[in-house]
């Protein structure tokens, strides 16, 4: 069965993954509930150093790639930088992404500022996934990667924020790189289910990115992930026994030819 809303909505705990092509799609469907087509994307596998350029056309490309892969997950599409700064144009894009996919939901960064849009996209069938506390998208204006919920500006900030974003009619709002205490805070304040990324323990739901918690992208480890598979060495280690076998000879063997 296809995880609806309503069929998320009960579920006491949420997991949501990336996922950026069919082939990972359709090993995370069944097992996670949501899957995000997340614009990390451009950073993890088009090796950008942020997202901030990630295009309309790479995300509906690789959203389509994963609704083939992912029967059962519910499907989230980031919409990028620069595609939203006004509700009317966030509403064409986000049409472009409905009709060219088969996404479930768009998402997108912003709080208070962002409720006019998420109103546009919401009251034109369009579900919408909010995204507040660190939003990489503003990592080149705020110059870096920010945790916050640190003092009680930002707290008040956050909370109006969530407020907001439910009320304009997001279905979903994702929490990244907040303190603890401030996220499980909104998490009670609002009635839509809360995801958190560096959030701590009280969001609804959990979502990390793929290659960082399959241990593919190795370079660095943000406090907040945990590795569940040590993926780039059991790769490298299995690609240096396929040449070792080319080179001695050992591939293709008797069983291995036509
Ligand atoms: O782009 C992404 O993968 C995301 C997650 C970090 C939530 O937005």
């Amino acid at each position: 069965m296809k995880n609806t809303l309503s069929v998320l909505n009960k579920k006491e705990k949420l997991t949501m993954i990336t996922a950026y092509d069919a082939l990972f799609a359709k090993i995370f469907d069944e097992i996670a509930d949501i899957i995000l087509v997340g614009d990390s994307l451009n950073m993890s596998f088009l090796g950008e150093s942020d997202t901030l350029t990630a295009t309309l056309e790479q995300m509906i490309y690789h959203t389509k790639a994963v609704c083939n892969g992912a029967k059962k997950a519910y499907i989230v599409c980031d919409m990028p930088f620069g595609t939203y700064h006004t509700p009317e144009i966030a509403l064409q894009n986000a049409i472009k992404i409905y009709k060219e996919t088969k996404a479930d939901a768009v998402k997108l960064e912003g709080g208070i500022e962002k409720a006019e849009t998420i109103k546009l996209l919401s009251d034109n069938a369009i579900a919408v996934v909010g995204h507040i506390g660190l939003m990489p998208q503003f990592s080149r204006s705020e110059g870096g990667y920010k945790v916050k919920g640190k003092d009680e500006a930002s707290k008040e900030k956050l909370l109006n924020d969530a407020k907001a974003i439910e009320e304009a009619g997001a279905v979903m709002l994702v929490i990244e790189g907040v303190k603890e205490d401030v996220a499980k805070e909104i998490s009670k304040s609002v009635s839509i289910p809360t995801i958190g990324i560096g959030a701590g323990r009280y969001t609804k739901g959990q979502v990390l990115v793929w290659s960082d918690m399959l241990g593919f992208f190795d370079e660095f480890k943000p406090k907040f992930v945990r590795r569940y598979l040590d993926g780039a060495k059991i790769v490298k280690d299995a690609v240096k026994k396929y040449v070792e076998d080319v080179n001695n000879g050992n591939f293709p063997s008797d069983e291995e030819i036509y």
